[in-house]
């Protein structure tokens, strides 16, 4: 696992292209981090198949995307990915992570229900669907236990 590079951002936008409902394009990655959000990415010996990006604030984050190319999906490398991001949250004292899904998105749901995140709240009609609107779920993982 390493930091997203400039160079990574045209096979990172054919990924989210391949899998996602609501691709980025590639000029979002660049704001993401021009801005300093935390993007990493997974690498094979074929080139980079996995990234997420976590924007932080004081002390919560945001988890923006997550995702693998197709073909390497259920092999680990999206617990890995979030796994690192949990890190990061942690060793820089934040105190919960955030994430919005769709809520017909059940191998992403399966994924962070498995980590820890529970469903906070659903925004109603939030995502573009074939069909009208999908709810978003709002996800939180506490990382600071009283
Ligand atoms: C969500 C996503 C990132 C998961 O990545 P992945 O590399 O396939 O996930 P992992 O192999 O690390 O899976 C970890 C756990 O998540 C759950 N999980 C992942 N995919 C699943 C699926 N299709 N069905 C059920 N559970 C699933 C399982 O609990 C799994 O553990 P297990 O394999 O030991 O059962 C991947 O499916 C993806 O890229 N989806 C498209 C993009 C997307 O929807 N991103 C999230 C919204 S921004």
């Amino acid at each position: 696992m390493r930091e997203m590079r400039f160079s990574d951002l045209h096979t990172v936008e054919a990924i989210e292209q391949a899998v996602q409902a609501d691709p980025w394009n590639e000029s979002q990655f660049r704001d993401s981090m021009t801005a300093g959000h935390i993007c990493l990415v997974e690498e094979t010996v074929e080139g980079v198949r996995g990234y997420a990006v976590l924007m932080p604030a004081v002390d919560t984050a945001d988890i923006l995307t997550i995702a693998v190319a197709p073909g390497y999906q259920r092999q680990g490398m999206g617990g890995q990915l979030l796994a690192a991001m949990l890190e990061w949250a942690r060793s820089h004292n934040m105190r919960r992570i955030f994430l919005e899904v769709r809520e017909g998105n059940l191998p992403a749901i399966a994924l962070y229900n498995a980590n820890g995140f529970r469903k906070i709240g659903v925004r109603r009609g939030y995502y573009r669907a074939s069909l009208g609107r999908e709810d978003a779920l709002i996800m939180c993982r506490e990382l600071v236990f009283h």
